[in-house]
């Protein structure tokens, strides 16, 4: 055989079980023909299945059967195995912050940024109210959406850059009191996110360490809608006390939540609860509700996931217009229905984070020494 007529044969021997054939896949190194059509050839593979060698070894000698001679070196590597849980990057706490709560949601749309706006003004109302703690820069929202950062905007602070302090430490935006920062701070309008792994990782470390929250008693973080492989590398960096699920009143939507739901099991997060957005429209005209897509989703979904329903948010024009605007509606009218609603989830989940035991996950809120 002449070296040509070996590739040629080489060229058909397929992977096992794949279309493509051994050379393509490079996986044929030092491969010589004698001037009597002696064939010698390496094979250098990763696989951890042991009988895939031995079948490409005899496909090879199969293929090269009218070469005189024939010999194949067989370099074969197991991959390394897949990371144990053990291994996983330890939740990034954050000095000084008491609480940190992740808002989420199964799927984009459903109101999960305005919920987070909104919950972080309430829940600001709600500290002040009690006199826990001032109404102005005692809350933060962090904004992790890599697919669609919106809390600027909400917030009316889409011009808005944080700033660097004495300390060499990045100051939050704020905006009605709230301490804010965005990953859309750091990118470009048009630009899409391809955000990965390593990259979440750097970037919650660097909202973690790199940036003067000062103390915060709640931070709300709103993550990215769905349960893929970014909102589980940020679920397990960011050292939450709790979730709260976002869904509207459709079954889908509710089903969605529920794998959303189990995403924070996985991590041991503790689920604060199911707030329905869009739940009813009240007409302004009788003040009779409309449940426009259907009653009873969120609360069905909360007793699926054995945890608590928070609350129902009527669809309001007022609450699109204050995101649209950048003036959010529990500060635009304190005293409206929405705000009423959002003030009461901002009680429970105060109530319920006081009772969050200390875990590892928990923030050291002493301050470092
Ligand atoms: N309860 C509501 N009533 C009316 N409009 C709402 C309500 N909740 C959200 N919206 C509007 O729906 C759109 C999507 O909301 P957003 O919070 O951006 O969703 P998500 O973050 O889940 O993608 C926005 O225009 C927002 O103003
Ligand atoms: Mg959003």
């Amino acid at each position: 055989m002449t070296k040509d007529e070996v590739i040629g044969a080489l060229s058909g021997v397929k992977y096992p079980g794949l279309t493509r054939d051994i050379l393509s896949f490079g996986l044929v190194k030092n491969l010589e023909v004698g001037d009597n059509g002696a064939v010698s050839l390496t094979i250098e593979l990763t696989t951890a299945k042991p009988e895939i060698p031995s079948q490409i070894e005899a496909a090879v000698r199969q293929a090269l059967a009218q070469a005189p001679e024939v010999s194949i070196a067989m370099n074969v590597k197991t991959p390394a195995a897949p990371g144990t849980p053990a291994q996983a990057p330890k939740p990034q706490s954050i000095p000084g912050i008491r609480h940190i709560v992740a808002i989420s949601s199964g799927k984009g749309g459903v109101g999960k940024s305005t919920v987070a706006v909104n919950l972080a003004l309430a829940i600001a109302q709600v500290l002040a109210e009690t006199g826990v703690a001032p109404a102005e820069g005692s809350v933060g929202i962090l904004d992790c959406d890599i697919y669609g950062p919106s809390i600027p905007a909400m917030l009316g602070l889409k011009q808005a850059r944080p700033t660097l302090t004495a300390a060499e430490k990045i100051k939050p935006c704020e905006a009605f009191g709230i301490r804010t920062m965005s990953i859309g701070f750091f990118a470009d309008d048009d630009t899409p996110l391809i955000w990965r792994g390593p990259r979440i990782q750097a970037a919650i470390r660097q909202f973690s360490r790199d940036v003067d929250w000062g103390a915060l008693e709640v931070l709300v973080v709103d993550l990215p809608p769905g349960t893929g492989d970014a909102q589980l590398t940020l679920v397990q960096t960011l050292a939450l006390d709790g979730a709260v699920v976002v869904t509207t009143p459709q079954a889908v939507a509710a089903d969605i939540a529920r794998r959303g739901a189990h995403m924070f099991e996985k991590v041991n997060v503790p689920l604060l609860g199911v707030i329905e957005n869009m739940s009813y429209f009240e007409n302004p005209a009788n003040g009779e509700r409309a449940y426009i897509f259907g009653q009873g989703g969120g609360g069905r979904t909360a007793m699926a996931l054995g945890t608590d329903f928070l609350g129902e948010l009527p669809l309001a024009q007022t609450i699109r217009e204050g995101g649209d605007a950048g003036r959010p509606i529990v500060a635009e009218d304190p005293d409206g229905v929405p705000a009423q609603v959002f003030r009461s989830v901002a009680r429970l989940i105060l109530k319920k984070l006081e009772k969050v035991p200390s875990s590892s996950n928990k923030i050291d809120n002493a301050p470092q020494k």
